[in-house]
């Protein structure tokens, strides 16, 4: 297993390109399952959880081919209607197969997600919509088993809450309805907004795009033709530099980005005192003598990201005075609270709020990474630590950042992937 070294102290400087969107990236390629061409898609980032989904679609009976920088997805002898457990419990992702799946075959099994390590993070919105929808569900054996032999029908669909993969599931499966569906209480994240545009551009008419209530005029089955894609710049990558570069108290920019999709991100930043210039795809970030303590309150888009909670956590550390990030998402994201306070920082958790004294002197240790974002909380602790820190079980970091050593040692950073 390998694991990452990081020397702290290190000033950063430079340049650094931010990968494209995972959470982008991977509706994207559950779309093409819509697909009657081959879809060309550019700026697809090498990571885990992408490579897990272009594997699903081979088991799938797709075919994924990778040409000058982009991948060539043809689903469109598409076969298989099932999502086996051994995928499934690598990336809970899969489970945007259902929508398209059930869409195209009018049947389809996906392994039910368990609940991991940031919470019991249920499905049943998704399979509410699909039922619907006209859909039959039942779960036998782990396994959603969804069928739709006559196709599915629009409606309305109310959402509880506000949820992401939800809400693509059903505008992908509304996609192929026979009629209207409309979406009430739609996520709005960036990666909602690039599947819309993807579609209309497919010809299926979107009204509302970017806003909490979709209306979708499905294609009644008929399976789409999808342009060309370029997968938008990852905005929860380009944060977690920022925030590396503001541990560090050095000058550098993040490029490569979409400043408008991280707004909250940069607003907190600014707030915490940190200088940044911000142009139409890049930001360069300048340190401050004194990093101001910060109140943070994880939301749905546009609000603060809750996969951005964990590196605050880091910086607010070493605020000078008391910061307080509530985390209102998921019921279980504090676990690198420990491994930070491993570190020297001093953070005192009550239900889902997270009290950070501040005037922390973090030093190097063995620490654990626990899921992905946590995970790269402690490479900014480590990068601003006194001494080495050695970062385990970074199979997590690998689900959803590119060459993340790379890009950091790129701009000075000190740090190494090493073999247990
Ligand atoms: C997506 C992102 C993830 C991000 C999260 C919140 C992807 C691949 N992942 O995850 O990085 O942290 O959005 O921005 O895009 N919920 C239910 N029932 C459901 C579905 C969701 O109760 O059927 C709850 C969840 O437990 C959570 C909240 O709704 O409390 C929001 O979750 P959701 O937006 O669905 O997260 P994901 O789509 O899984």
């Amino acid at each position: 297993m390998d694991y990452l070294q990081i020397n702290g102290g290190a000033k950063l400087h430079g340049n650094v390109a931010v990968s494209g969107s995972k959470n982008a990236a991977l509706p994207i390629l559950a779309a093409t399952i819509l697909a009657k061409n081959s879809v060309r898609i550019a700026n697809l980032p090498r990571v885990a959880d992408v490579r897990t989904f272009l594997k699903l679609i081979e088991l799938l009976g797709g075919s994924c081919a990778h040409c000058e920088g982009e991948v060539v997805v043809s689903a469109d002898r598409l076969c298989g209607t099932t999502a086996t457990y051994e995928i499934v419990k690598t990336m809970r992702a899969s489970i945007l197969t259902l929508g398209p799946l059930l869409a195209r075959f009018g049947e389809c099994r996906v392994s039910l997600p368990g609940g991991c390590a940031i919470g019991a993070r249920p499905v049943d919105l998704h399979l509410k919509a699909m039922e619907k929808m006209g859909a039959m569900i039942e779960i036998a054996e782990g396994y959603i088993h969804a069928k739709a032999p006559k196709g599915l029908n629009g409606t309305t669909i109310v959402f509880d809450k506000s949820t992401v993969t939800g809400s693509e599931n059903v505008i992908m499966a509304a996609a192929l309805a026979r009629g209207k569906t409309r979406i009430v209480h739609c996520a709005k994240e960036p990666e909602v907004v690039q599947l819309c545009e993807i579609l209309t551009q497919s010809g299926v008419e979107i009204e509302g795009i970017g806003t909490s209530e979709l209306e979708i005029d499905g294609s009644g089955g008929e399976l789409l033709e999808l342009p060309p894609i370029s997968v938008i710049p990852d905005r929860i990558e380009a944060g977690t530099y920022l925030c590396a570069i503001a541990m560090t108290k050095s000058r550098a920019t993040v490029s490569n980005m979409e400043p408008k999709h991280i707004v909250a991100v940069t607003d907190k930043l600014t707030e915490m005192g940190f200088d940044l210039q911000i142009q139409s795809d890049s930001i360069t970030i300048s340190p401050t003598e004194r990093i101001n303590p910060i109140e943070i309150v994880t939301s749905e888009y546009p609000g603060f990201p809750t996969d951005m909670q964990a590196q605050f956590m880091a910086l607010a550390a070493c605020a000078e005075g008391g910061s307080i990030i509530e985390e209102r998402l998921f019921e279980n994201r504090f676990m690198h609270v420990g491994e930070l306070v491993r570190m020297g920082a001093k953070i005192a958790l009550k239900g889902n709020t997270a009290s950070i004294t501040g005037m922390a002197f973090l030093n190097g240790a063995d620490v654990m990474a626990t899921d992905l974002r946590a995970s790269s909380a402690l490479v900014i602790a480590g990068l601003g630590a006194k001494g080495q820190t050695r970062i385990h079980r970074i199979y997590h970091l690998d689900r959803g950042y590119e060459r993340l050593e790379e890009k950091l040692g790129g701009i000075g950073a000190d740090i190494a992937r090493l073999k247990e």
